[in-house]
């Protein structure tokens, strides 16, 4: 029994100690007293690994109290690297046109072990050497997985209460993982200490999306106001509101559709052909039709969107080593599964029911937050969406108010302890856009107070 107890802690430690990153250039971690870990998390099924990155909280580490923030970028098909490098850890590319990192002193670690899981194993650094085409029910089996994986690797945080939080697709991610969990909770007497839920310009309802878009657009004086939408509004799946959409895209062309208020970066190429920015925006802005596969293939970069810095960086061999990562591997923001083609399909009306049913749970809270400059997934779908949803109103539409006593954006509370917040002039990516209010909502939801 002692042998097994030894040799499980030798076990343990051995792999935290491969996993440690030492230095991350420019900095190196023996000057903070946090630390990194980064590698993979592999699982049976199909034999794929994920690479993850594991943050230490700034707290004090042996507080069980301290939650554990497991963080997903959307896509389907892009990397939680851009959280970690850009968005939520603690060092950050601070401006779109930095090369070098800063230290972020917003960073979520300040008030949470943060966990960045590059995910589904097509992303990124991860493996998946079978080149499964991957759906979203499949997605939260395997993410369950790799949590697990995780806690058999780091049982110390085990207790911790846990909450999954993400952008974009990962709205679909989150509820289908915390699904998931509940489920396994159900059958293993609450092993895993799920506390809650926080999605950042999540889709929903994505047969909807594109009709939010349209109207957020009109609303904002992105197209013309005798543009007609009204094929959408009538037949979302028609080939008329296809044909409004490719409309759309063009005469937008230039205006960031992640931050319409933001930086368009460009090169000339790219918007010189109508037909390949048309292809470009459709991977982009989410259109699924029910069972399409969506093949990502972007060797356009995402639209408006400079990363290259990230790019760099993480292709660079030596950060490739700090980071204990398949130095084979060429990283992509989107995936180009290690140059070949990303497969996902999309499973529209599952969102929407799970997070009714998580919601009849009433077990965990949900925050549903929002860049009111975003028209990719615009707050207008998410409030849409709450509709929908069989949930009552139990504190009305009021502003909030952060950074000196400034207008932060407005919350909506609702029953089933699920809230709603916008967060005024932030596009889709809220925490790399408002770092200071992005911060706050999220140590606030965490300690459970108000804002
Ligand atoms: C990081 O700092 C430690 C302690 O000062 C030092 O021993 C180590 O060589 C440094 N690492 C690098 C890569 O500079
Ligand atoms: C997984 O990898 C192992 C070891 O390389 C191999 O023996 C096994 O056949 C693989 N499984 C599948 C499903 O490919
Ligand atoms: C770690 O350092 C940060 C920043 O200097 C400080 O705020 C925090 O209290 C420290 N944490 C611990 C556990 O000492
Ligand atoms: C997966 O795709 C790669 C690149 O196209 C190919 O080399 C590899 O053989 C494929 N693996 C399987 C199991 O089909
Ligand atoms: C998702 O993929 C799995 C594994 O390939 C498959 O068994 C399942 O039927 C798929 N689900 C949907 C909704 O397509
Ligand atoms: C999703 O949106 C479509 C299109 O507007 C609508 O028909 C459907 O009822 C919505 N689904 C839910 C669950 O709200
Ligand atoms: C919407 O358009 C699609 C594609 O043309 C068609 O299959 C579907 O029946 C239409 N739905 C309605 C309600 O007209
Ligand atoms: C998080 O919120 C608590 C309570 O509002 C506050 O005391 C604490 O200073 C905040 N943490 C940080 C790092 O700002």
């Amino acid at each position: 029994m002692i042998l097994i107890l030894i040799l499980t802690a030798v076990n343990i430690y051995g792999l935290q100690i491969e996993d440690l990153v030492t230095y991350l250039p420019p900095f190196n971690m023996s000057d903070f007293n946090f630390s990194i870990y980064s590698g993979y998390l592999s699982i049976t099924d199909s034999n794929q690994s994920f690479h993850y990155v594991f943050v230490q909280s700034q707290l004090n580490n042996l507080d069980n109290n301290v939650p554990l923030v497991l963080w997903l970028n959307g896509g389907p098909g892009c990397s939680s690297m851009i959280g970690f490098l850009q968005e939520i850890g603690p060092f950050v590319f601070l401006n779109d046109d930095d090369e070098t990192l800063s230290y972020n002193e917003y960073s979520w670690n300040r008030a949470a072990h943060l966990l960045f899981l590059e995910s589904p194993s097509g992303v990124g650094f991860s493996h998946n050497p079978l080149n499964i085409t991957f759906n979203d029910s499949q997605t939260a089996d395997h993410n369950l997985k790799v949590l697990q994986e995780f806690y058999s690797n780091y049982p110390e945080y085990q207790k911790n209460p846990l909450w999954l939080a993400g952008e974009s697709y990962a709205g679909a991610y989150i509820p289908l993982l915390a699904q998931r969990i509940k489920k396994f909770n159900d059958l293993e007497v609450a092993v895993i200490n799920l506390q809650g839920m926080m999605i950042g310009n999540g889709v929903t309802n994505l047969t909807h999306l594109p009709i939010s878009q349209l109207i957020y657009q009109k609303q904002h004086q992105l197209l013309p106001p005798t543009f007609d939408i009204s094929a959408c509004e009538k037949n979302v799946t028609s080939e008329d509101c296809e044909d409004v959409n490719y409309d759309a895209w063009i005469i937008t062309k230039r205006i960031n559709p992640y931050d319409i208020y933001g930086y368009c970066y460009y090169e000339e190429n790219e918007l010189e052909d109508e037909e390949e920015w048309i292809l470009h925006m459709k991977q982009f802005m989410m259109i699924h039709n029910d069972n399409i596969v969506k093949v990502t293939n972007h060797d356009l970069g995402v639209p408006c969107v400079q990363i290259d810095n990230i790019e760099n960086y993480l292709n660079n061999q030596q950060v490739k080593q700090y980071l204990h990562v398949d130095e084979s591997i060429q990283w992509f923001l989107c995936s180009k599964q290690h140059n070949k083609q990303f497969k996902y399909v999309s499973d529209p009306p599952l969102v929407m029911k799970v997070l009714q049913e998580l919601l009849n749970y009433n077990l965990y809270n949900i925050l549903l937050y929002n860049g009111d400059a975003d028209s990719v997934v615009p707050w207008i779908d998410t409030m849409q969406a709450l509709q929908k949803l069989q949930v009552t109103i139990t504190e009305e539409w009021r502003p909030y108010y952060v950074k000196n006593n400034q207008l932060g954006g407005y919350t909506q509370g609702y029953s089933n302890k699920l809230r709603f917040v916008t967060v005024r002039g932030a596009g889709h990516m809220v925490p790399q856009n408002d770092r200071i209010t992005a911060f706050y909502l999220f140590n606030q939801t965490l300690l459970g107070q108000a804002f």
